[in-house]
């Protein structure tokens, strides 16, 4: 493979301390993810361990031989929410901006269509502009926005609420009241 190509691949539990670095990354930049650095490593692996096992779908983006971002979709636990997962996404900060986001994101999607999520949901800060443009194109619409729900020193940042439902169940009659 040549150097400067990117690879999707599943994610495996021996890839645990390479995602926790660069969710470690993402997280301590303190502008796109809701935590502010990575959990210890020991929960990650505990996290993983679940997810993997119960079937969610976690797929990553490899260059050189080195993680450089990740996605995921973990499914909900009440039974009624089974059907509904949320999604996390992020890239090593040299690799944004290239088309990788995307394609892991389209990976994703198919691969948690194929295991019965009907509804994929996510949440991302109102200024993330280049997040929002990609979850739009990709058949999320806004639900609604958190607003102040986010609170970086004296700066206060609102949270907007998106899903894309199953386009071939998104226009089926529904208990809306
Ligand atoms: C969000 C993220 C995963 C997107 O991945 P990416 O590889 O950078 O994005 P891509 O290069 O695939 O671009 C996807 C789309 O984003 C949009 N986009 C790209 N750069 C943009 C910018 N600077 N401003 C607005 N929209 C932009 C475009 O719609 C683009 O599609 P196009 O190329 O067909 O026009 C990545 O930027 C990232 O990891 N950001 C930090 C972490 C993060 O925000 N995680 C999500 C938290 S909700």
């Amino acid at each position: 493979m040549p150097d400067n190509e990117i690879l999707v691949r599943p994610l495996s539990i021996e890839d645990a301390a390479d995602f926790n670095h660069v969710v470690g990354v993402v997280a301590r930049e303190r502008r796109y993810l809701r935590f502010t650095d990575a959990p210890p490593m020991e929960s990650t692996v505990e996290f993983l361990e679940k997810s993997l096992g119960s079937g969610n779908p976690h797929l990553v983006a490899v260059a050189a031989g080195k993680l450089v971002g990740w996605c995921d979709v973990c499914r909900h636990s009440f039974e009624i929410e089974a059907h509904v997962g949320t999604l996390g996404i992020g890239l090593l900060p040299e690799f944004r901006g290239k088309g990788i986001g995307k394609a892991l994101l389209d990976m994703t999607i198919a691969a948690a269509e194929r295991l019965d999520f009907h509804r994929i949901e996510l949440t991302a800060f109102s200024d993330n502009l280049r997040a929002l443009a990609l979850y739009e194109t990709r058949g999320f619409v806004r639900e609604g926005v958190l607003r102040m729900a986010a609170r970086f020193g004296d700066e206060y940042r609102d949270i907007v609420q998106m899903a894309r439902l199953d386009p071939e169940l998104a226009n089926r009659d529904r208990r809306i009241a």
